[in-house]
């Protein structure tokens, strides 16, 4: 499974660091949304589905978390854990985020509005998907 990190520069000087990300340079879609999590329950799974046709790039702007990502046939487990480091997750990717910090803000940039109807929140759904 080729799943690619990126890693964005940070503009940093003597007052501290900024990073800048534009769609379609940095990011590898045009960002129709971009969403957060924090304050996550200690112990929780999130995610745990895939999406038909959704890109994200994941980036844990504060704290920590896990990622497990899953392509039917081989899986991953990648630790978010600088604002500047993010993981692109395709479309067809079984993905579940866990051991957050408690501190973890985990910011996700989407390539599409929310729709329920792009996922897939079964396992068993997913693996019959993606080998068809
Ligand atoms: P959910 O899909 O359960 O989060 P995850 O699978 O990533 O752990 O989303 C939690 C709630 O937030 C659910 O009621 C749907 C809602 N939601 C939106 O309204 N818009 C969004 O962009 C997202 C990602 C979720």
């Amino acid at each position: 499974m080729e799943i690619k990190k990126y890693i964005f520069e940070p503009h940093g000087d003597d007052r501290g660091q900024l990073v800048a990300l534009e769609e379609l340079k940095d990011i590898p879609f045009d960002v129709k949304r971009v969403y957060y999590m924090y304050d996550t329950t200690p112990g929780v799974t999130r995610g745990k589905h895939a999406h038909k046709c959704l890109q994200q790039i994941m980036i844990c702007v504060h704290g920590s978390c896990k990622v497990l990502l899953d392509d039917g046939k081989e899986k991953e487990i990648f630790l978010l854990d600088k604002p500047n480091e993010g993981i692109y997750i395709s479309n067809d990717i079984w993905r579940e985020m866990f051991d957050f910090s408690t501190d973890a803000v985990l910011m996700v940039l989407a390539s599409e509005l929310y729709d329920e109807s792009d996922y897939i929140r079964d396992y068993n759904q997913f693996i019959e998907y993606i080998e068809r």
